[in-house]
């Protein structure tokens, strides 16, 4: 908002391109004429002073002048311009061509000079006094150039014919030269944008043919002269961004007819506001903004031209009712578009005249004053209004459905306000929004799902109201939305819905200190804009997604207080632009890395995180217990030495066990066929999103998750598979027909397999087994990759060691006879070794699998399985 109102009045201020019209006024001074000839005389001194101006030009843009060549006739040089009889330079005009270089005093002997342009170049140091000479000299514009020094005193000695001089833009320093007061032909003055100090010299109120005067945007103190005010011909006032003081006079009887543009903004003038500009019945554009100016408001009924009125930033209006009430001598004014009144000491109800005003308006701003009352419904006559600011006001009621009727609105500010009720569904009707701000009321009720409509926010703010139910997905499914949307404080419930992957281009996101639960959405990660992410003070649980790893321009985040859990993400550590990481009053365990921004103790907060350990020593948390590396190679060694142990046993008791194991048959039967029906969509919920607390297990074959079936509340895990492989699809069906198959008590059960489209429109295949509680053999033998989420110590008895090597034997048995057709694993390690709850084996990825002597499934061996690593190469486990 701060920013769009700086563009406001950026705007406001150079709102007017008044056209150049500039007469050519020819003064023959026959006395100058006859005192001042000895010097200059001839077509040749043209040439030479020619030659010494492009002498001084340097730099690489010199060849622009390739042109002022002794070859041709100076006359035909590039930008000059001569007379026709005399053939001497009238003219001299090199403009935007990027020219660097000093200005040479030897332009001053060009005597029939009328018009010396070198606007849009690099000229720098001083105006030569030289230039004084130059007494036919009508128009001197040097705008856009980097001139330094003072304005030439005697600039005006010889000559009155000035029409236009015009500096804009420039370094110039000291002041207006009182002796401008002479120059009787002017008709322009334009110092914009110097660093000229001084006074307006009283004398310019002799410039009875001024009608620009425009020094805006310098250093320029003192008073403004009365005499100013009594110049019959001037059009345009623009003394803007200086430090003038006084007040404007008040009750001074003048008349301005002519008077288009009157800007004095940002300077400290104090006083009321002088009627005899309420007079200037041609007045277009009236800036009075930033200043100093108190009471009342005068009629403006006679200034029926005026398009732009600016008054913000005063002292204007008693805070009381009737404060607002020229408002209603504009309403026959046809013209206006902008009418800006705020910060200032308006009070009172906004004037029910609104209704009547003309609908050309566009623009309303009456932010920050004491305005108090209901907003009208009928403001939403004026159809064209595209920006509407009301906010830091005492507005009561609700907001009017009529609001639907602006359809041109672009920005709506009714923050820190009082009012109550519902946001209107019409707000959907505002399809041209770009910015709301509704924060600091009492709106209550839920956030309109029409809010989706407006597909050209760019910022949106409901913060801080009494806004309650669940966030409407529609309300994120606005791609436009780039800079902030701020919904904190309020009393929204549920879960972020999912759709929040469509804000994408979201710098800001902030739903802190509302109720809102449920895990974090994995496609958070889709926001990858993110610079600011602000969650605390919610109801969310579980983990931080995995996802958040791709917002890497988080600069903000700030998780505090909800109920989150897991390890503290080591991706934080390389966000480098991380500067504030507020993690305190979760559950999260684990170790707080030290690096990154966690190295920063006054940008990172842990506290109330009870199960914390490790981080820098400032964080105060407890020290983890670290594995040094010659403790886990010890136990390395120890566990590798169980299993050959454990193997040898294995093998003798097999032998035990399969003779008297021979009688039983298998528990299952190979073609027994319980197909499971599951979608992409229940796969998605049963694991959350396929989140990042669900994920077991990933390798170059895809990823594995564990879900919860919504259904049966059956735990399944989900292998999804790494598509890029092209063979692995083709084949992957037909495997897992095969799987199906066969059954086994130590064999994982393939539940079903699922192909089809993701909502993205990609290939999805997947594989769903049993979910096996206790991960891996390899995770009970290695603890060095024991992730221990579970928080139990994994340590296997001798007894169950020797179980589990029974479990595969049984498994292998199977396979090997007593199926239909003979499988044979080829990739049998601890890691395809999973256990259940009972710590029962059970031999998994079948994925390199052989399967002999079947005819019908030989398609299926594993030529193109569905990994990509044949076996792990170099290591044969015992089995
Ligand atoms: C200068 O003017 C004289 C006559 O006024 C003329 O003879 C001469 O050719 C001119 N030279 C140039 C360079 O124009
Ligand atoms: C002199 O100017 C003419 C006209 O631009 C150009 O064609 C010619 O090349 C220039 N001669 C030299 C020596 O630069
Ligand atoms: C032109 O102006 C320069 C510097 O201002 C001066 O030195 C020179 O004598 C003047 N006269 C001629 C004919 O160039
Ligand atoms: C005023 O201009 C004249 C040329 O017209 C110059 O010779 C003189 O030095 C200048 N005087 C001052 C005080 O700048
Ligand atoms: C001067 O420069 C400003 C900004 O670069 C540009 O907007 C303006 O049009 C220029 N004025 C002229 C007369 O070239
Ligand atoms: C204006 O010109 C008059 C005579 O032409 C002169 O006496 C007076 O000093 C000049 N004023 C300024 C401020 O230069
Ligand atoms: C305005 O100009 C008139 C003459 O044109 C003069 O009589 C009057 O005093 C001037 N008023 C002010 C305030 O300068
Ligand atoms: C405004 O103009 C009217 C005539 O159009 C005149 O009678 C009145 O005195 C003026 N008021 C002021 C304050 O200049
Ligand atoms: C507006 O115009 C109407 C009709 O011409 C007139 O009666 C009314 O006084 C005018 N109001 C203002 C404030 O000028
Ligand atoms: C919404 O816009 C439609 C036209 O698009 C208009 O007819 C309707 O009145 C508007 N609704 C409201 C509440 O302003």
């Amino acid at each position: 908002m701060e920013l769009s109102r700086k563009h406001m009045e950026v705007f406001n201020s150079f709102f007017l391109v008044y056209v150049k019209v500039i007469i050519f006024l020819s003064c023959f001074n026959l006395l100058g004429l006859a005192t001042s000839s000895p010097v200059v005389g001839g077509n040749d001194t043209d040439r030479q002073a020619l030659l010494q101006f492009k002498a001084k030009i340097t730099g690489y843009r010199l060849k622009v002048m390739e042109s002022w060549n002794s070859s041709i006739h100076f006359c035909q040089w590039r930008g000059v311009t001569c007379g026709r009889k005399h053939r001497r330079v009238t003219k001299l005009e090199l403009q935007h061509l990027k020219l660097s270089g000093s200005l040479s005093p030897y332009v001053g002997n060009m005597s029939f000079l009328r018009e010396l342009s070198l606007v849009g170049n690099r000229f720098y140091n001083k105006i030569p006094q030289e230039i004084g000479r130059l007494r036919r000299l009508q128009i001197l514009d040097l705008t856009n150039n980097s001139i330094s020094g003072e304005i030439p005193s005697n600039l005006s000695a010889c000559s009155k014919a000035y029409s236009s001089l015009s500096v804009r833009n420039n370094d110039l320093r000291g002041s207006i030269p009182p002796s401008f007061g002479n120059l009787s032909s002017l008709e322009e003055l334009r110092l914009e944008s110097n660093g000229l100090t001084g006074i307006i010299p009283e004398a310019l109120g002799r410039l009875t043919n001024l009608s620009f005067f425009m020094v805006a945007e310098n250093a320029i103190s003192g008073i403004f002269p009365t005499a100013m005010f009594n110049l019959s011909n001037i059009l345009a006032i623009d003394i803007g961004g200086n430090k003038i003081q006084g007040t404007l006079h008040f009750d001074l009887e003048i008349t301005m007819p002519n008077l288009e543009f009157f800007s004095i903004w940002g300077n400290q003038i104090s006083g009321q506001i002088p009627i005899a500009l309420c007079n200037a019945s041609s007045l277009d554009i009236l800036q009075l903004n930033n200043n100093r100016l108190t009471g009342n408001v005068p009629s403006l009924e006679k200034l029926d031209k005026l398009s732009e009125l600016q008054l913000g930033a005063n002292a204007l209006g008693r805070g009381r009712e009737g404060d607002l009430n020229f408002f209603c001598t504009l309403v026959n004014n046809t013209k206006l578009l902008n009418l800006y009144v705020g910060v200032n000491n308006f009070g009172g109800a906004l004037p029910k005249c609104i209704s009547n005003f003309s609908s050309t308006l566009l623009h309303l701003s009456i932010y920050q004053n004491k305005i108090s009352g209901r907003i009208l419904d009928r403001i939403g006559n004026l159809i064209k209004l595209e920006i509407l600011d009301a906010s830091q006001n005492q507005l009561s009621g609700p907001i009017p459905f009529d609001i639907g009727r602006h359809q041109k609105l672009q920005r709506f500010f009714f923050d820190n306000n009082f009012l109550s009720g519902t946001i209107p569904y019409s707000i959907g009707n505002l399809t041209m929004l770009i910015e709301v701000n509704l924060a600091f009321n009492n709106l209550q009720g839920s956030i309109p799902s029409s809010i989706g409509h407006c597909q050209n926010l760019l910022a949106m703010s409901l913060s801080h109201n009494n806004l309650s139910g669940p966030i409407p997905p529609q309300a994120f499914e606005l791609p436009s939305l780039s800079i902030f949307l701020d919904l904190k404080s309020n009393y929204l419930t549920g879960g972020l819905p999912l759709t929040v992957e469509k804000l994408k281009n979201l710098g800001a996101f902030r739903v802190s200190r509302n109720r809102l639960s449920g895990l974090l959405p994995n496609n958070l990660g889709s926001c990858v804009r993110l610079e600011a992410l602000f969650l605390e003070g919610n109801l969310f649980e579980g983990p931080i997604p995995s996802s958040l790893s791709s917002l890497r321009g988080l600069v903000a985040l700030d998780v505090s207080d909800n109920n989150l859990s897991g390890e503290v993400p080591e991706f934080l550590v390389s966000f480098g632009a991380l500067k504030y990481l507020n993690l305190s009053f979760n559950d999260f365990d684990g170790v707080i890395p030290s690096e990154g921004v966690f190295k920063n103790k006054s940008a990172t907060f842990v506290e109330g995180n009870n199960n914390l350990c490790g981080g820098i020593p400032e964080l105060h948390l407890s020290r983890c217990n670290s594995k040094t590396s010659s403790d886990t190679s010890l136990k390395l060694k120890v566990a590798i030495i169980v299993v050959i142990l454990g193997v040898t046993l294995v093998f003798s008791c097999l032998l035990i066990l399969w003779f008297r194991k021979k009688k039983e048959q298998p528990t299952t039967t190979c073609a027994e066929n319980s197909i499971l029906q599951l979608s992409y969509q229940s796969i998605l919920r049963a694991t959350d999103g396929f989140s990042i607390q669900n994920l077991l297990g990933s390798g170059s074959f895809g990823s594995v998750y564990k879900g919860i079936l919504e259904e049966s509340g059956a735990i399944i895990a989900v292998k999804v598979l790494n598509l890029l492989n092209r063979g692995a699809s083709r084949s992957f069906l037909a495997e897992c027909e095969a799987l199906r198959n066969i059954r086994h008590r130590n064999l994982v059960k393939v539940l079903t397999a699922i192909s089809g489209v993701d909502y993205r429109g990609n290939d999805f295949k997947a594989l769903v087994y049993e979910f096996m509680e206790y991960g891996s053999l390899e995770e009970w033998l290695h603890q060095s990759i024991n992730r221990n989420e579970s928080g139990i110590m994994r340590n296997l008895s001798f007894f169950q060691r020797v179980n589990v090597a029974i479990d595969v034997a049984y498994a292998l048995e199977y396979l090997h006879h007593h199926c239909e057709t003979t499988i044979i694993h080829c990739d049998l390690k601890p890691s395809n070794i999973l256990l259940d709850q009972e710590m029962v084996g059970h031999i998994s990825d079948f994925g390199l699998a052989k399967i002999l002597s079947s005819d019908r499934l030989n398609y299926s061996t594993n030529q193109s399985s569905s990994i990509g690593l044949r076996g792990t190469i170099g290591y044969a486990p015992p089995e």
